[in-house]
């Protein structure tokens, strides 16, 4: 892995590193990225058809059950060596943040304990009325349909941002601040295609942070990062945490 002088300088010496990651972070922990095709008797369903409170308010049975199916997908899934070389790096540095475009819990589990989830988390549920938690929710009266929710009797949903929906505003600004304060940012495994998230490695970049991509395929970033590593999150992560730990 090809990384200049000046690069591996700046990297060393950075105070404030932010990790953007997105579904190609948890590729090699076996969960399907979010564009892969839909398996099974899912292979028929979009999941923007299905990411949607639109389809939620039509069908909650069918979205609630396509959940628990990626729930299971995701419940199986281990952090991989990149979530763990994350892990790694934030105990190198004085001030680490994860900014996640994934559900699936597998940073924290990894062991970053700054984890901003720009898109919720598939294993948390809300009311879909009052979107708080539910403590003691009420079996559904149909096999495969949500639960309900005991205070008001709305059926619960996934606690993630669907298509459409607002993120979550005071993550969403923690992670702008993130990227504000970063002196590198690491853009791991995202298409960058999805706003207003895409823009966080814009504001790192235009406060002069060095931005690192890592990603097999090229982005819409790619001609503008400082450095780009055309390799997969397990593979390149722990060389970068190898090379940062030498020279330490
Ligand atoms: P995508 O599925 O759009 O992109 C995954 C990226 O990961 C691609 O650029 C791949 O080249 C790259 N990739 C694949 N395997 C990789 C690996 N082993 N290591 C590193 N990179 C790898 O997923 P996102 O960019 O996360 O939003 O999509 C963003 C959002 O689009 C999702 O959060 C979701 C969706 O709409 C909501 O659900 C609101």
């Amino acid at each position: 892995m090809e990384i200049d002088a000046t690069v591996t300088e700046r990297l060393v010496s950075a105070r404030s590193v932010a990790a953007f990651t997105g579904a190609g972070m948890s590729a090699e922990s076996g969960v399907p990225t979010f564009r892969d095709a839909q398996t099974g008797l899912w292979q028929h369903y979009d999941p923007a058809d299905l990411a949607t409170p639109e389809a939620f308010q039509r069908d909650p049975a069918l979205v609630w059950q396509w959940y628990s199916w990626r729930r299971q997908l995701v419940g199986a899934a281990e952090p991989n060596a990149g979530h763990l070389a994350l892990a790694d790096w934030a105990s190198l540095s004085e001030s680490f943040s994860v900014v996640t475009q994934n559900v699936d819990s597998l940073h924290q589990r990894a062991g970053n304990d700054i984890v901003l989830e720009l898109h919720g988390n598939l294993h948390r549920d809300v009311c879909s009325h009052e979107l708080t938690p539910v403590r003691d929710p009420v079996p559904p009266d149909v096999e495969g349909a949500p639960p309900r929710c005991p205070q008001c009797a709305a059926p619960l949903r996934p606690d993630v941002v669907w298509f459409g929906e607002m993120l979550p505003q005071k993550t969403w600004q923690a992670a702008l601040q993130a990227a504000a304060d970063a002196d590198v940012l690491l853009s791991i495994g995202t298409s960058g295609l999805v706003q207003p998230a895409a823009s966080i490695p814009e504001v790192a970049m235009q406060q002069g942070a060095l931005v690192i991509e890592i990603n097999p395929e090229p982005t819409p970033l790619s001609d503008a990062v400082a450095l780009r590593l055309a390799g997969s999150a397990a593979e390149v992560l722990p060389a970068l945490v190898r090379r940062l730990t030498e020279r330490r």
